[in-house]
This record gives C-alpha cells, structure tokens and sequence, in this order.
C-alpha cells in the first residue's frame, strides 16, 4: 500500500473514496449539502464506526464518500482516529475500492493525527492469511492518501513515523501468527537478526552453551524439554551523538515459541494458541525496528529469552531445583509458569548490559485475563515515576493498561520449603504473585512489567482489525524511548 500526502483543497482530491469524519450529534459541516439526506434520514449518526457510502457525491470528484462515524467529538483523540481510520480502510477494501483518502481538518490534522491515521490504515488492512492458498486480500487497497488541505509543519515526517511503526507493529504480528514449526526459538533469532541487519542495528545471539557457561540455569530449565535449542536474542539501538542523561532503556520480552506447559501439560483444548506465547518478545523486535528508524535520545537494547517449552524425556520435572544467573535457587513446582523462569534470567542479564531502566512485556498469567479480560493490559511497576512513564506512553499509543497492585504481602505465597522460592503462588492472586517472581529479579533497578496475555491476541475481530495477533505493545514501547526525558 503506497501512502501519501496530498495538501490540495477537498474539490480537487481523486481517487475511489473519501473517508469524511462525522461526530456524533452534529452533521458533518463541510459536506452538510452534499450528504443533508442521509443525515436528515437518520442513516448517518456520527455513531463511532459507523459507515456509511454516498455514491457520486455532488462537487467531489472522488467516486465515493464514506461518511465515517467518529463518536463523542470530546471523546476524539488520535486514539480514536486510529481506530476509525482502520475501520474506514476495511469497510472500503472490502468494497474492492484501490484509491482511499482520508480527509483531515482543522483540530484533526496536527502531525500526531496524520500518524494515528497512516497507523490505522496500516493496521487495519494486515490480514493474517500468509498460509491461505487463497488470499482474503484479493481486494486491495494500493493507495491511501491523507489529505491535509493547506497542509501544516511537520505532516510529511508524521507520515513517516506512523509508517515505520505501523510496519513494525505488523512485523510482530507475522511473528506472533507464526506457528511453532515454523518459528522455532532459532528461526525467531534469525528473523531478529535478519531485521537488524536490515535496519542497521546491532543483533547478539547466546547460544545454550554461552548461557551454561554465564550459569543462566532458569532460562535453561525450561529449555530441557525440547530437541530445539533456546536462543537469547540481544538487539541493541545506539544514539549516534550523545545521549541525553545516563538512562539505558532494556526491553525484555517473553519469546514462548510454543507452551506446552511441559511436564505440567496444559489440556488439549485451545492449546494451539500457545503459539502466541512468544508476543512479548516479538513486541520487542517490532519496536527495536521502528526505533532503529526513528532514532531515539537514549540507547536501547531489547532482550529476548526464546525457548519451546515441552514435555521432552530430558524435561525438568516438578520439584526440581534450579539456579539463577543471580544466584537465587527456585524450585520449579509447576512446568507451565516458565514464562517468568525465562524472564528472570533475562532481567539480570539485561542490568549486566548497563541498563537502568527495564520494561518486560510477557503472555504471562492466565489470571490477568480474569482480572482484566481482553482490554486492559496488567501493568505493574516497582516504583512511580517509570511507571507514570510507560502509562503516558500507553495513553499516547492508544494502548489500554491498568495498574496492579504488587504489595510485598503477597510474597509470602512464593515461599519455598527447600530453594529461595518457588515459581508459583497459587491461585490467588496470580498474576500479582507472577509479577512479584520478576520483582526479585530486577531488583533495585527501576522496572514495570506488562502482562500482555489478554491482549496480545484477539479472538474476534475488531471493526479496524483482524482476529489474530494484534502486536499490542509497539507503539507504547516506540513512544516511551522517543519521548524519554
Ligand atoms: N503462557 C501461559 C499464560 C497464558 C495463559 C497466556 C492464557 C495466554 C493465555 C503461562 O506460561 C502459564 O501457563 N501460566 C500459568 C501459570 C500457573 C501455572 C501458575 C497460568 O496462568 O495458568
Ligand atoms: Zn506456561
Ligand atoms: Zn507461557
């Protein structure tokens, strides 16, 4: 899909459609002749993503107009316009209409609403039909235009930043819609790397061995179930001048290619979305993209421990004990919770490489879907100000998060009658107990983690949206690095 940006006045605009924005409770001002039947009819309420096509709109000489509902105009934000932006391309794609325009004016064509609009677009045309022998994408949409009449300062950049995280957040949907035999924890590595080089950016893989040798023994844990190998992916962004300030900002993403649960099976049914399991650490490899681009103020590197979590005969069992790259010992009472034994590893390693600040993104609990169910995603944070932070960026990003709580108290449910502690607390509680396992592992350094597992897929699909992967945590992680102060 090609996009760009035309500066021209409404009447002089061409192509297939023009999507017009249309609040709720108030007519569309600009096109209040041209569409004063259908709103005079009712059909057209400005009711968010509501849609509605006018053919041969009289004065445009566009095709088609596509009166696109917006909502509450107090409620409006780039947010908003992201989603309406990609419900407007899929109700026009669908229609097999080539050339789109979406018309932006007055307060909606600052340079953050023309990004929000290319991401929408972006967004809501992916389909994740790569291994359909018969594409749903045989309409297409090949040319989406923003149209920003008499233009303005900074749009042609704005453009590019939403392209560059659009296509990011779209590279961590492939790999997240991969399926396990075809993405392996190796095969993930090597999409990482093939990124980096790509993008100009530094790519490091530990093999097993490097890991024995650095005595990563809860991240290798895990891996002992599998014939496939497990792979720490290191990415690393760079300033090219100096960096504001001492800050080094460490991504650490969970990179589950497959959780079987290992010798603590999960049950049969549903099992085969475990493929998704890996989503936080694709979210990482898709921002590390997008800032390779962008160029943030401070240096990044993104960590992503990457394993298949099976029930192979060299596969630890319930009970066994392992040994951290701190030095803690865990004792591994149930299989299935490896998530946070992958991560802990990751975290240490991650303050070896210099960072000061670490933000992990991870499916990790079913019981943040309980809590939170498929909106929000669990936010919980060691101390204020990061995780103010990484909830501005969440705002700004369209990307919903709450915050839980992380009380000391409820450390008592990690306690181990052999080892440091176990790696599970049992059922109350969590996701709170899981984030609190990760805690002791980051430390003193200022750490959030966001538990992604209701959110980074979706099992129906949105107005401007495919069901699937929905690479939820890009565009927060892009903004948190380019706005850090
Ligand atoms: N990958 C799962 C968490 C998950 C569940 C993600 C549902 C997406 C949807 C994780 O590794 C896991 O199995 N967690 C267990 C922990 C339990 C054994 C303490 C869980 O949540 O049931
Ligand atoms: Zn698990
Ligand atoms: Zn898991």
């Amino acid at each position: 899909m090609q996009i760009h940006l035309d500066q021209r006045p409404v009447e002089a605009l061409e192509g297939d459609a023009l999507i017009a924005l249309t609040f709720e409770g108030k007519a569309n001002e600009r096109f209040k002749d041209t569409l004063s039947d259908v709103f005079a009819s009712g059909e057209a309420t400005g009711k968010i993503f509501e849609m509605t096509l006018v053919h041969q709109p009289r004065g445009l000489k566009v095709k088609r107009l596509l009166v696109a509902g917006a909502g509450k105009p107090e409620k409006f934000t780039s947010a908003e316009l992201r989603c309406v932006a990609g419900a407007a391309l899929r109700h026009l794609k669908a229609k097999s209409l080539r050339a789109v325009t979406i018309l932006l004016e007055s307060n909606f064509a600052g340079p953050d609403h023309v990004a929000a609009a290319v991401e929408g677009a972006i967004l809501g045309d992916y389909e994740p039909d790569r291994y359909k022998s018969e594409k749903k994408d045989v309409k297409v949409v090949d040319r989406f235009t923003v149209a920003v009449p008499g233009g303005g300062a900074g749009l042609d950049t704005a453009l590019e930043r939403g392209r560059a995280i659009a296509d990011s957040q779209n590279l961590t949907r492939d790999l997240v819609n991969e399926p396990a035999n075809r993405l392996t924890p190796t095969l993930l590595a090597e999409r990482a790397r093939a990124m980096a080089a790509e993008q100009g950016i530094e790519c490091e893989v530990l093999d097993r061995d490097r890991m024995q040798q650095l005595g990563m023994g809860s991240l290798l844990g895990v891996a002992m179930g599998s014939a496939e190998p497990p792979a720490l992916i290191v990415l690393r962004y760079r300033p090219a001048a100096g960096a504001t300030g001492a800050a080094h900002l460490g991504l650490v993403g969970k990179g589950v290619t497959f959780d079987t649960g290992g010798i603590s099976i999960k049950p049969a049914d549903g099992m085969e979305k475990m493929k998704y399991d890996m989503a936080g650490g694709a979210a990482m490899i898709g921002a590390m993209r997008a800032l390779a681009q962008l160029k943030p103020p401070i240096p990044v590197t993104a960590l992503i421990p990457a394993v298949e979590n099976m029930p192979g005969s060299r596969a630890q069992r319930p009970g066994d004990i392992v040994t951290a790259l701190s030095g803690k010992t865990i004792e591994v009472i149930n299989t299935d919770a490896e998530g946070r034994l992958i991560l802990a590893d990751a975290l240490t390693y991650a303050k070896r490489l210099g960072c000061t600040h670490l933000v992990d993104a991870a499916t990790l609990t079913g019981s943040i879907v309980v809590a939170l169910g498929h909106v929000n995603i669990g936010l919980f944070g060691s101390e204020d100000p990061l995780s103010e932070k990484v909830l501005e960026a969440s705002r700004a990003a369209g990307e919903k998060m709450w915050r839980m709580p992380l009380d000391d108290d409820y450390k008592e449910q990690l306690k181990s009658a052999f080892a440091d502690m176990t790696n599970v607390g049992g059922r109350p509680g969590g996701a709170i107990t899981a984030a609190l396992f990760l805690k002791e592992f980051a430390e003193e350094t200022p750490w959030v983690h966001l538990d992604i597992a209701g959110t980074a897929w979706l099992d129906d699909p949105k107005p401007y949206m495919s069901k699937g992967p929905s690479g939820v945590g890009v565009r927060t992680f892009v903004n948190l690095a380019m706005n850090w102060r």
